[in-house]
């Protein structure tokens, strides 16, 4: 049955007075005037919860998400949610998004995917069971400079790649920010809601994942070297990995919250037989390509410029010069699973680019945990498994 209609969106996390990330998904969530906020259970707290749904004008707020789950699966199509976002720390992403692929409700889950390589694999078999589209928030890959880098790379602009070289520095977390009330903080420096790596988890995740996305090429081994540079901390603050890929390239994934002044300005740089491509959100509506002998060549980002593949072109908003940035890419990751549950449904528009899936955001676990083992074992190669 074709949708032709609004979607229907539901959140778990999100809410609350000092919360960080269900501000930005609520405004990605609006922004095409494509879905609206119909579900709500957006802070641990019965009460919390639904308060926080009424708040942020939810159309229903549930006190849990096992209530939400249940209730909205009760409801015929076109009333219950279509999808849910999923923002909350790191160590209940799998049970949620469990309960909702087995609600029969398709998926938003924010990165890190889970805390375990065994629970990514299981969200990975529970959505190939449950046929729906599950989408993991890499955030930076909805920028269409990075989407255009994608298309350019894997087409074979730069040949084959060489050498890629991706980094992701912050500096909040330079000195015991923990101990100053800082939500985001405390849970992320918890080794039981955070994971097994700290920066590798929260930061060094989006680092690895443009290698991913933008060359098709996953890490084969790792030698990673793992610091925990602020004292009493039980998880590293800076994440630093070199990577052998499967095709014979090598790679740096840097990672840092120590990295004092930092401001999230994370980018990646691919070297190929015949040239560089380079990105850094730092210029975000800039793509660079670098070729012996020859000017730097700039891509700008603008809806009326003709240089863009048909893949890219539904993602761009404005016309030249108007920048776009961080909502606008976080709302392109929600036009894709948007995209993807209308063609389910036989409607027509444009194809979902294909962002980071399941299957993705397990790699992301299965390359933290084996960068955990090498520095460990004092930065010894060791092996990635495979989640394909
Ligand atoms: N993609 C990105 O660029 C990006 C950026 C920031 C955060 N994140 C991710 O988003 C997630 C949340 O991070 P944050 O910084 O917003 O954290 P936060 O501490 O600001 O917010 C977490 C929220 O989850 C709620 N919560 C906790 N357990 C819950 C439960 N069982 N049911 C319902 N609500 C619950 C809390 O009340 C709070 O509102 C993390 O996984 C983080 O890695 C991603």
């Amino acid at each position: 049955m074709a949708l032709s209609r609004k979607l229907k969106v539901g959140m778990v996390g999100g809410g609350g007075p000092s919360n960080f990330f269900g501000g930005p998904h609520r405004t990605a969530i609006l922004m095409d005037n494509s879905a609206e906020l119909t579900a709500g259970a957006l802070r641990s707290s019965a009460a919390g919860s639904i308060e926080s749904a009424r708040e942020h004008f939810f159309t229903r707020g549930y006190p849990d998400y096992q209530t939400l789950f249940t209730e909205e699966s009760k409801l015929p199509e076109g009333e219950r949610i279509d999808y849910v976002t999923i923002v909350t720390p790191n160590d209940s992403h799998h049970a949620i998004a469990k309960a909702a692929l087995e609600a029969g409700i398709a998926v938003l889950c924010e990165k890190p995917l889970t805390i375990t390589l065994e629970e990514s694999r299981d969200l990975v078999a529970a959505t190939r069971a449950a046929g729906l589209p599950f989408i993991v928030a890499y955030t930076y890959t909805g920028f269409p400079m990075v989407m255009l880098a994608r298309e350019m790379v894997r087409g074979g602009d730069i040949g084959n790649i060489r050498k890629v070289e991706t980094w992701y520095p912050q500096g909040w977390l330079a000195g015991r920010t923990e101990d100053l009330g800082v939500q985001q903080a405390e849970w992320r420096v918890n080794p039981s809601k955070s994971g097994a790596s700290g920066c590798g988890g929260d930061i060094g995740t989006h680092a690895y994942e443009f290698i991913r996305f933008v060359c098709g090429l996953t890490a084969r081994e790792v030698s990673g070297r793992l610091t925990t540079f602020v004292g009493g901390r039980a998880l590293d603050d800076d994440f630093t990995v070199f990577a052998r890929l499967c095709n014979g390239a090598i790679a740096t994934i840097s990672a840092s919250q120590v990295t004092i002044g930092a401001q999230n300005d994370n980018g990646f740089r691919v070297i190929g037989e015949k040239g560089t491509i380079e990105w850094s959100i730092t210029d975000h509506n800039s793509l660079k390509v670098l070729r012996g002998g020859e000017p730097v060549k700039v891509f700008r980002l603008g809806a009326e410029y003709g240089y863009f593949p048909d893949s890219v072109k539904p993602y761009i908003r404005v016309p030249s010069g108007h920048p776009e940035g961080f909502h606008e890419a976080l709302a392109n990751l929600h036009k894709t699973i948007q995209l993807q549950l209308r063609a389910k449904a036989g409607e027509a528009g444009p194809a979902a680019f294909p962002h980071p899936d399941v299957v993705d955001g397990a790699a992301g676990i299965a390359f933290i945990e084996a960068a955990v083992a090498s520095s460990a074992a004092q930065g010894a190669w060791t092996a990635v498994e495979s989640v394909e």
